[in-house]
């Protein structure tokens, strides 16, 4: 990939809620999760220790990452990659950038939830060292009505 760059969402960016929105339905509805709205992600975005991170490569945005902070803990509310850029490295980026992140603020653990099926999310995680720390049963519901256990995964960012 050739000009990517990784930069913070920008205050007062109307428009950058509907792209949020787009990338989400975009990478999951694949895997018939149901997308969120672009209200529901601005109430995210602008919430107390949320940061978003886009990926850009050639003028067009690859995908995000959402994490809210809470004291010296951090949760990685979500990552979107679009599905013609994945498989190449923007899921790795936007998660590296965003433990750096983290970690220089003084964040300890990173918490996420991923559902048990979610291969390449799982694959992801354990790549940058993420460890299984519980499970919570029926925890999704796909747009189908199916139930899908959730797996909790922990990193460890500093002592
Ligand atoms: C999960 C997701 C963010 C990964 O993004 P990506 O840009 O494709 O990831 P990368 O290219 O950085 O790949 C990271 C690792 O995952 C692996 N991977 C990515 N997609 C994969 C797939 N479909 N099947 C198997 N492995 C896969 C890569 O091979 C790579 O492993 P490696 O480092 O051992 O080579 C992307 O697939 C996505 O947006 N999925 C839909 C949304 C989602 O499920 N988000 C996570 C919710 S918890």
């Amino acid at each position: 990939m050739t000009n990517s760059a990784i930069s913070e969402m920008p205050e007062q960016w109307e428009k950058g809620f509907e792209a949020l929105a787009q990338i989400h339905a975009q990478a999951f509805s694949v895997q018939g999760d149901r997308p969120w709205a672009a209200h529901e992600l601005r109430d995210i975005v602008e919430s107390a220790g949320c940061q978003t991170y886009f990926e850009y490569a050639d003028d067009l945005i690859t995908g995000f990452i959402l994490t809210r902070a809470v004291c010296d803990e951090a949760e990685l509310i979500t990552i979107a990659v679009t599905p013609d850029s994945q498989k190449r490295g923007t899921g790795g980026r936007l998660l590296d950038h965003v433990t750096r992140v983290l970690s220089d603020q003084g964040v300890k653990r990173l918490f996420l939830e991923v559902r048990e099926d979610n291969v390449a999310a799982i694959k992801l995680y354990r790549s940058r060292g993420f460890e299984d720390v519980g499970r919570r049963a029926a925890y999704y519901q796909t747009q189908g009505g199916n139930r899908v256990d959730a797996l909790c995964f922990a990193l460890i960012l500093g002592d």
